[in-house]
């Protein structure tokens, strides 16, 4: 329940009886209106409306149940029958959702509904593995399939609009919300990024109510923020926003994003919450959003703090001018638009196009003609849970799992072993659910703890934590001893609580926290096999501890069903599929480490000089990861082979270039892999990455048996912002890898005959090879 003071309370009650002598059938559009096209629909109303009821649409509040921000301090229930708020977010529950709506809908002169809006990230009740670790899926319809399941209960809880997906690259797990996206990179993510947006919306017509609308947060750069510290300063390159950030949220909107929501960070000097070049450039005219942006959490007012306004009305002021349509929890709009309005110092039609663009999602969403049709109890009760999702749960927490480490020890035989099974994390059914749990809770939690036991009953599980994430203490090491000398087998469940990762949890080691790496050391000296099993919502740095481990699983925080997926890895009913969205680092100190990064002009030592040092390196760690980008082991084995090219050249015009390759499984067990495919363009007018991500699949082998996967590249595969801006490829010779990880040795040539006059894809509206020099300064004269 939201925590209003009395006052309010009075107010809200005093407004709900008037409302209550209003026809809820007056709200009802005439079904002669309802066939009118949504942007009729919205001319005419926006016509009818007042300066400060046009406002109000732009006013978004909470409800105060679940904050990451300072509260505001404002009554919402007066301002709803002004018409003075569009939107309201942490409303939890169809009967609650509903009563604000009838609130918005009845006592307001225009009868608009209102957006509910809630950060279901990864799942609303039953709990995904976070967005992290379904991105080591690989398996888009998997991704798809499980934010239609989200979408499904949240839109019967009420919600209309989540907060999601975050498409936010990010090459630094310093930064806790690395857990929250696809990871570090820019192909991967704008699969993700569709696949997401997808499911969350379905074909965007929202016909049933098992869709809702999405939005792809935070634009733009926010994983890029410095030194991994949340909320910091973000200054990359234009050609690395377009290349590396930019591409998962131009995939959103491809895909029909309904909103996007403006990052915190500033970028270049400039917040994103105003910044013109991002929201109105970029977003609007090159890419031809029509859809409407929302600030982060008081974001707007935030431009104070960045010493880039000097009080909340110029806040106001420059966050609508730039682009921004929504204000989160700011307070800025609601008391400064309409006289920044009557003083000419912002023009109506700025006004009118972003509420013009919020009505249309309520249109689109069917608000207007059944405001309440996504807060429906009896649905509710039936939806939250169903056996169906929790078997999709459970499906895509085994298929997120990434074998990182084998010696054999795997997959466990249940039959006549002993089990030692220590660690904080085994069972921890809220800590399993990782950030951004939603509404998920630990009593529908089955823990690890809980499905070992059914799989090694009684005597054949022994189990004791050992000790606590954090903290000092090691009294309870003792009886992990114990448990351990009695067993054959040691699983040790180490990593990350659900507060360790997620916003505002940005950490200068990622070493295991507590006495957990001490544990680990006390489980080695028992000397029985030791399977080190990662719960965890971003890569940590475990090189000492790798040693100490004969299996490593990594699970990340893996949902409600994070049990019995991660006991079906462990005994094999289920054979790990994983793959890292992300480069594992040996240490923070290499951090930003990721696959593909530039050559350096010295990247190897001279060959004629044994004992060269002048070479790009460290005197004190190697410069490889601890486990590279793309890698993840199975029970069983691949091997790549027969690299073949349809051609030697590709010509822009031509065919696409036929890339096939033979995968086979070599081992004796069926299994899956992810086939991923490379690019390196040898000579550039601007140095290109030494790989780059332009296919994957992921195909299911026999044991034994072989498959030829093909891929097509066409030269939009290969285009990027060349030197003078204009985006394109450029021909020349290029190297095509192919294999399981990034570190693919198998590979081939071929080349790109002349320069591409017109791609297909890049910039939507712009003609390609339009220069576009220095685009932030030019920008800067918009606001
Ligand atoms: C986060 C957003 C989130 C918003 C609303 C902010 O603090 O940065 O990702 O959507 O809160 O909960």
């Amino acid at each position: 329940m939201p925590t209003h003071r009395p006052q309010c309370i009075v107010a809200l009650i005093a407004v709900i009886c008037i409302a209550a002598f209003v026809s809820a059938a007056s709200v009802r559009a005439d079904p002669a209106v309802a066939s009118a096209s949504v942007e009729d629909r919205v001319r005419a109303l926006l016509g009818r409306m007042t300066l400060e009821e046009k406002v109000g649409q732009l006013v978004q509040y909470s409800s105060r149940q679940d904050m990451t921000g300072p509260a505001s301090s404002s009554s919402i229930a007066p301002q709803l029958g002004a018409g003075g708020v569009g939107s309201l977010l942490n409303i939890i529950g169809a009967a609650e959702t509903r009563k604000w709506q009838r609130l918005a809908v009845e006592s307001s002169r225009f009868h608009i509904p209102l957006l509910f809006g809630l950060d279901v990230v990864h799942g609303y009740r039953t709990i995904f593995p976070i967005p992290l670790a379904t991105a080591a899926s690989w398996d888009l319809a998997r991704i798809e399939h499980a934010e239609r399941i989200a979408a499904t209960e949240a839109a019967a809880a009420g919600i209309n609009w989540t907060f999601a997906p975050m498409v936010d690259i990010a090459r630094d797990p310093r930064w806790g919300r690395i857990a929250e996206g696809a990871g570090e990179d820019p192909f991967l993510g704008s699969a993700i990024a569709r696949a997401r947006v997808r499911g969350f919306q379905g074909d965007g017509r929202f016909a049933t109510t098992g869709t809702i609308l999405a939005c792809a947060k935070h634009f733009a750069a926010y994983g890029a923020v410095q030194a991994g510290r949340d909320y910091f300063t973000t200054d990359v390159s234009e050609r690395t926003l377009r290349e590396v950030y930019l591409p998962p949220f131009h995939a959103a909107v491809d895909a029909g994003v309904g909103t996007l929501m403006a990052a915190f960070n500033d970028l270049d000097g400039t917040p994103c919450t105003s910044n013109s070049f991002l929201l109105d450039r970029v977003l609007r005219r090159e890419w031809g959003f029509h859809g409407f942006v929302v600030s982060d959490w008081a974001g707007i007012e935030e431009l104070r703090a960045h010493g880039s306004a000097a009080d909340l009305r110029d806040a106001a002021r420059q966050a609508l001018l730039a682009g921004l349509d929504m204000d989160m929890q700011s307070e800025a709009y609601g008391p400064h638009l309409a006289e920044l309005v009557r003083s000419g110092a912002v023009p109506e039609s700025r006004l009118d196009a972003a509420v013009s663009a919020i009505l249309a999602a309520k249109f689109r969403l069917g608000l207007f003609d059944d405001p309440y049709r996504y807060c429906d109890e009896a649905r509710e009760k039936t939806t939250l849970l169903r056996a169906e999702f929790l078997d999709a749960a459970r499906d895509l927490a085994r298929r997120s799992c990434v074998l990182l480490k084998n010696n054999g020890v795997l997959p466990l035989k249940t039959s006549g072993l002993t089990v030692a099974l220590v660690g904080p994390l085994a069972d921890a059914p809220f800590h399993q659910l990782g950030a951004w749990h939603g509404q998920g809770r630990k009593e529908d939690t089955v823990t690890v703890r809980a499905a070992l036991e059914q799989m090694f009953p009684g005597e054949q599980l022994r189990y004791a934590p050992g000790c606590e994430t954090r903290g000092e203490d090691t009294t309870g090491f003792a009886a992990a001893r114990s448990a351990a000398a009695k067993a054959d087998v040691i699983i040790a469940v180490l990593g990350e609580d659900a507060d360790q990762s997620g916003e505002a949890t940005s950490r200068t080691s990622l070493d295991l926290t507590g006495p957990q790496a001490a544990l680990l050391r006390e489980m080695r000296a028992s000397g029985k096999p030791v399977i080190l099993l990662l719960m965890t919502g971003r890569p940590l740095t475990i090189e000492s501890a790798e040693p100490l481990a004969d299996a490593i699983l990594l699970a990340w925080h893996p949902g409600t069903m994070g049990g019995p997926a991660i006991a079906d890895v462990l005994t094999g009913a289920c054979n790990p599929s994983g793959h890292l969205p992300v480069t594992w680092p040996r240490s923070v100190g290499q951090i930003p480490i990721f696959y593909a990064h530039k050559a350096s002009g010295r990247p190897l030592p001279r060959a004629d000089e044994p004992d060269d040092r002048y070479f790009s390196h460290y005197i004190d760690a190697p410069n490889t990861p601890l486990y590279p980008f793309g890698f993840g082991l199975s029970y069983t084995t691949f091997a790549f082979d027969q690299l073949r090219l349809g051609a030697p050249a590709l010509r822009p015009g031509g065919a696409p270039l036929t890339v096939t390759v033979r995968v086979r499984n070599t081992g004796t067990r069926a299994g899956e892999e992810v086939v991923q495919l490379y690019v390196h363009d040898r000579v550039g007018s601007v140095t290109r990455p030494v790989r780059e991500l332009k296919g994957f699949q992921k195909i299911g082998l026999a044991a034994g048996e072989a498959r030829d996967v093909e891929f097509q590249l066409t030269p939009a595969d290969l285009a990027f912002w060349r030197a003078d801006m204009t985006f394109g490829a450029e021909p020349g010779e290029f190297d095509v890898f192919v294999g399981g990880d990034s570190n693919a040795s198998l590979s081939a040539q071929f080349l790109l005959e002349t320069t591409p006059t017109a791609l297909t894809s890049g910039l939507s509206t712009l003609p390609f090879n339009t220069p576009i020099p220095h685009l932030f300064k030019a920008a800067q004269g918009l606001r």
